[in-house]
């Protein structure tokens, strides 16, 4: 991505106007597709790769759909030269992929491993050879397995083994990747994996949910920091999370308490002390019964608040929530994060999520684009003026392959299209947003649902590895070519 003076051209019909019109996005937009590497890569134990949480866990009865795992995947591993000319063909502009960790330091720490590192540098090469640039996200929940056994997220010394591993990686990848980013999601990674345990490692410990969260905010420090000791001048760093666009059920005092409750669970208990370097007092206080947060150590909010380059924002949906109800426990899973016995709202576990109106997506998911604009107001009115990309937006809808060979997914285009309108939007009022990553590039292993769930605009037939680009994926690279969307 480019940084530089940004010149916003096109109609000039007054921003917010819903008459539709060609949107033109900034010259210097940039237009991407991502990945991530348990997601994609399969090669699970080739080139000396040990197993990550996410190996661990799919092997566990119950816990993935159909008991799929990540063994094979969409295979990118071996099919990384074709996948790159897909890329190319549909002319992205960019790349986001994650690493590996046990890939690149098998066990999490002691040795790099070469043939792990090689195949990092061998895609980044392919990619600066077709003019895709890369962005490497350092940590998308796969954690190398032995840092778990000694306390996964909830071991201080995990986030010291991410900076060392961020360092590995820059060293031998930052001559070439210009963007970095140190974490996806951290909130998922906390809050799924340790307290619902509807994701790896299937853990259901409140007060360690807080913990990692605390520990991911610091591996976020400590990795900017190691990989700006290591990286050339010019190359940038950033955070990626999912902010909840929280909408309360009504303006009665009892149902903003719980926005109130979700907004500090989700959004500001990364991004306050990320680029403010506080923790919310409310969250303290709602949390209190769990952890006094003495985890929080001298210092560490110093490592913690260190300038980023970018913020990565990944929005699928927004979510309206309401007061508890007496005597009704909320439905599990409304939340769209999974149906378990246990909550990911750590203190919050009566907060009653309130399903929206509306066709949804192939994963439950509401369809509102708004939430992604309001979003966006959100933070750069809260958060100042920090450069954002969306570096994950899209929907899972039941494809498949027509028998003329064609994949006709309308609805993930209209998905896309209302998505980018939004973000448009927001550019015309001001927010400085620098890109846009479409979630998926491949159909892939969507966690806890396996193969279940299609998210790609190129369609993956899992039995044979071939890909077809879907009617959404076509589409997308007019969007590209013309750097603009009708709406
Ligand atoms: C995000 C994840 C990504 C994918 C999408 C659907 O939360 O970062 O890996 O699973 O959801």
């Amino acid at each position: 991505m480019r940084t530089g003076t940004r010149a916003v051209s096109g109609d000039t019909a007054s921003a917010g106007s819903r008459r539709a019109r060609t949107r033109a996005f900034p010259t210097d937009f940039v237009w991407g597709a991502a990945t991530a590497a348990y997601q994609v890569e399969g090669a699970a134990f080739d080139g000396g790769r040990t197993a990550s949480i996410w190996d661990t866990f799919s092997r566990v009865p119950g816990k993935v759909v159909n008991s799929d795992n990540g063994d094979i995947a969409a295979d990118h591993y071996h099919r990384f030269r074709d996948d790159v000319a897909l890329m190319a063909g549909l002319g992205l502009g960019a790349y986001r992929f994650s690493l590996s960790w046990s890939r690149v330091r098998p066990g999490g720490q002691g040795t790099p491993n070469p043939a792990g590192l090689d195949f990092y540098s061998r895609l980044v090469d392919e990619l600066l050879a077709k003019g895709v640039q890369p962005v490497v996200t350092l940590y998308h929940w796969d954690l190398p397995q032995e840092l778990e056994d000694a306390g996964g997220w909830g071991n201080r010394a995990t986030s010291e083994r991410f900076a060392e591993y961020a360092a590995i990686a820059a060293d031998r990848l930052g001559d070439r990747v210009e963007l970095w980013t140190t974490l996806n999601e951290p909130w998922c990674s906390a809050f799924l994996g340790y307290a619902s345990g509807v994701h790896a490692p299937g853990r259901h410990e409140p007060e360690v949910a807080l913990r990692a969260a605390h520990h991911l905010n610091l591996a976020h420090g400590l990795g900017t920091q190691a990989l700006r000791a290591s990286l050339p001048a010019g190359a940038r760093v950033a955070l990626t999370v999912n902010p909840a666009e929280v909408r309360p059920l009504s303006q009665e005092p009892a149902d903003l308490d719980a926005a109130r409750r979700v907004d500090a669970l989700q959004n500001r208990i990364f991004l306050d002390p990320v680029l403010r370097g506080s923790y919310p007092e409310d969250l303290i206080q709602d949390t209190a019964h769990l952890t006094d947060w003495s985890f929080v150590q001298d210092g560490d909010l110093e490592s913690i608040h260190v300038p980023v380059d970018l913020l990565g924002v990944n929005y699928y949906n927004p979510v309206v929530v309401g007061a508890p109800v007496a005597g009704d426990a909320p439905e599990p899973g409304v939340d769209g994060h999974g149906a378990s016995d246990f909550s990911p709202w750590v203190g919050s576990e009566s907060v009653r999520f309130v399903r929206m109106p509306g066709e949804p997506t192939a994963m439950g998911w509401p369809i509102d684009a708004s939430g992604l604009h309001d979003l966006l107001l959100r933070i750069h009115r809260d958060y100042g003026p920090i450069p954002l990309a969306i570096t994950e937006n899209g929907a899972a809808f039941h494809d498949y392959v027509g028998p003329d060979g064609e994949v006709r997914d309308p609805q993930r285009v209209e998905y896309l299209r209302s998505h980018l309108v939004a973000v448009h939007e927001a550019v015309e009022a001001g927010v400085d947003v620098r890109g846009y990553f479409c979630w998926s590039l491949l159909d892939n292993f969507e966690w806890s649902y396996g193969y279940s769930k299609r998210f790609g605009v190129v369609h993956v037939d899992f039995a044979t590895q071939r890909r077809t680009v879907k009617a959404s994926g076509n589409w997308y690279a007019d969007v590209i070519e013309a750097n603009a969307v009708q709406g």
